[in-house]
């Protein structure tokens, strides 16, 4: 073997057990587990069979109880609203035990749901980690979805408790939260006992007796709570993403693999260690923000930073380099979108040179396909390896990636380099048998999956199996496609079913579409993602209208972004959107997404034999050209 990262994937594929055995030494376990991994339900896996831990226990107190009491677990940076603040472990327990103490006081326990929305704020944190120390389940949702999205969300997880904020800030705008958070329960069917709402000053809440309750006087009454033993094979967490129709997955998260793999992946991925300072630079509504604001890097004793700001606008395109230096950041990780929207702002880089980066080691970019020209502009701005790394909400940690603990690779621009131990990565073409190098098929991981990824959803066994196990048996299908070279280097070129990835937040055109046809002057449209420079792909919106309907189109397309505002969010980014008279069908009646997509993309595209009406496709290039897509823009 000629480095560690060969014997590394060697041994975590033929030997599981001896790999991730070995590995989980390195965490606390109150009982030791009978079983690495428990194959005896197969399509269902489940890791450290028998073991009990406490995720909050190994991220907090240990390190506590280890001597790094004082060194700093959260540096809470706020450009928005002009704060910085830190949290040493020592205080980062008391707070957690205290806010665990809140949540059994509203009869939270072990295995209950806690939903929490909350903008970028520690007491998120705090929250989560709360949950975990008293093993009930938390579900973070996302701040920029609509009252709906929450609903749906509130009513499959059945929470006992929301925990919220009165509102977030955007760059200047407050979005007051408490006014969803009650649209959303009233929408839904499942209602918590109980809100705890953190009042911040920019726009406090009213409270609704009885139901609500203060996060402050909460705590000043609170007794706090210790750890409590969970088995191995409890949930953690349940994160919900979006799937291919308008109702998301509930993505699970158990609490021993989840923290074997992600202390580890600290170190062999990303190459810190305790004491180290890492940013993860996206939004704890998201799985990086669960993995790397919170676990990982608390896992492992490093110091996290939670940054409530973007990469331009607070208040200018150095607040990055103003972050990495102040805080002394040696790691940081977000999605190539910041650093576009950085290049845009500042395309030469000035603004770097005020200050001293000489701590930062690595950035690592992932959510998106990292385009050369970002790679390349973050490579000579910062002089520092550029690390593309592929993975999903469901994986939980990289599926491939350039593990710098293990050993560097070579960058090859476009690829995400090879797949990470326990990883064991196929490439199938339609007939579910594997194809040669560098041909283009669906990428897919043979099972089982390694410890940290999802081993269901949220009590929906048959939609897991379902979703991801049934197209290609014995392998579980990412739903991207692309190709692995002969050098084992992966290459994600798309995904292979509706979803769209915009400023590196996963969203489906399916659950757009169905949000549309809500309009009642809307009888069919299609949504697809197309080219952004900045946000990598945007949503665009095309819609036939019922006959009769003798209305100014601009309203109806007005009204319909409204409603996909209104019901999705303003992270859906829809904001495009035009009547036409048909849509491009196969005789069949499939509507031409990817011919459409082709022609707004200017990239080339075969009309299908099958197509019902040519000019249908006219149509959609001269419509689609008006508005500056397409060839004949
Ligand atoms: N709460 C409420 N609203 C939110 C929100 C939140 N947490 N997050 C985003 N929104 C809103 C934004 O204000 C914006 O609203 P607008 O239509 O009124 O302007 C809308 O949702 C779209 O947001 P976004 O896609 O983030 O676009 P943007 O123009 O505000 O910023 C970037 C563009 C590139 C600067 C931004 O997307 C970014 O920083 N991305 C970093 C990458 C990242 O975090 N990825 C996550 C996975 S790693
Ligand atoms: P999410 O679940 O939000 O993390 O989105 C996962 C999807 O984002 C993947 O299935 C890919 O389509 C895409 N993605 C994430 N990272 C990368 C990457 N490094 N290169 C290409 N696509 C990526």
């Amino acid at each position: 073997m000629s480095n560690l990262y060969d014997k590394a994937y060697d041994q975590s594929i033929n030997d599981p057990d001896g790999f991730w055995g070995a590995i989980a030494e390195d965490c606390h376990w109150y009982k030791k587990w009978d079983k690495v991994l428990d194959d005896s339900n197969k399509p269902f896996y489940r890791w450290f069979v028998g073991g009990e831990t406490n995720t909050c226990y190994n991220a907090v107190d240990l390190h506590v109880e280890n001597g790094l009491g004082d060194q700093d677990a959260i540096i809470y940076d706020s450009p928005v609203t002009g704060t910085i603040r830190k949290y040493t472990y020592s205080k980062l327990k008391e707070i957690v035990a205290e806010f665990a103490g809140v949540l059994a006081s509203k009869g939270v326990g072990k295995g209950d749901r806690v939903v929490v929305y909350m903008p970028m704020i520690p007491e998120a944190v705090f929250a989560m980690l709360a949950c975990a120390r008293i093993g009930a389940v938390h579900s973070v949702v996302f701040g920029g979805f609509a009252a709906n999205e929450l609903a749906t969300r509130i009513n499959d997880a059945k929470p006992k408790v929301i925990v919220t904020a009165s509102c977030g800030i955007e760059v200047k705008k407050v979005i007051e939260y408490k006014p969803l958070l009650d649209e959303a329960i009233e929408l839904s069917d499942s209602k918590p006992d109980a809100c705890i709402i953190l009042q911040r000053p920019q726009a406090r809440a009213d409270l609704i007796d009885g139901r609500d309750f203060d996060w402050n006087d909460e705590m000043e009454a609170a007794s706090p709570k210790d750890c409590v033993p969970v088995k191995a094979t409890d949930p953690l967490y349940i994160l919900y993403t979006s799937g291919t129709t308008g109702e998301p997955k509930g993505v699970v998260r158990d609490n021993g693999g989840h923290m074997v793999a992600l202390k580890w992946s600290m170190g062999a991925i990303y190459g810190v260690d305790k004491g180290d300072v890492y940013w993860a630079a996206s939004d704890i509504g998201w799985v990086v923000g669960h993995s790397y604001i919170v676990y990982g890097p608390l896992l492992k004793g490093c110091t996290t930073i939670l940054f409530e700001g973007k990469p331009v606008g607070t208040p200018d395109a150095s607040v990055f380099w103003r972050v990495i230096s102040q805080h002394k950041v040696n790691t940081l990780f977000t999605a190539p979108t910041a650093f576009r929207a950085i290049k845009r702002e500042d395309p030469s880089a000035q603004m770097m040179s005020d200050f001293d980066l000489s701590c930062f080691n690595y950035l690592f970019l992932a959510g998106e396909r990292l385009d050369p020209d970002t790679l390349t502009w973050a490579e000579n701005a910062l002089k520092v390896p550029v690390i593309d790394h592929w993975w999903q909400t469901e994986t939980g940690w990289a599926i491939a990636a350039n593990c710098v603990g293990l050993h560097q690779f070579d960058v090859k621009p476009g690829s995400p380099t090879k797949a990470a131990p326990g990883w064991n990565l196929a490439v199938l073409g339609d007939d579910g048998n594997p194809i040669g190098a560098g041909d283009i098929g669906a990428i897919v991981v043979k099972l089982p999956l390694p410890p940290g990824s999802l081993p269901t959803l949220w009590q929906k066994d048959q939609r897991y199996v379902d979703s991801y196990l049934s197209v290609f048996p014995g392998y579980y299908e990412t739903s991207d496609a692309g190709f692995i070279d002969e050098d084992g280097y992966v290459f994600v070129m798309a995904r292979t079913d509706d979803i769209i990835n915009v400023a590196g937040h996963r969203l489906s055109t399916g659950g757009m579409e169905e949000v549309i046809a809500e309009h009642p002057d809307v009888a069919e449209c299609a949504v697809m993602g197309v080219a952004d420079q900045l946000k990598g792909q945007i949503p665009l919106g095309m819609m036939v209208l019922n006959a009769g309907v003798e209305r100014d189109h601009e309203e109806v397309v007005k009204e319909v972004i409204g409603l996909v505002r209104n019901k999705i969010g303003p992270v859906a980014s829809f904001k495009t959107a035009m009547v036409v008279k048909r849509l491009p069908k196969t005789r069949s009646g499939k509507i031409l997404r990817g011919t459409m997509r082709a022609i707004a993309d200017k990239k080339d595209y075969k009309i299908p034999a099958t197509i019902d009406d040519y000019t249908s496709l006219d149509e959609i290039e001269e419509s689609l050209g008006k508005i500056g897509y397409g060839s004949k823009a």
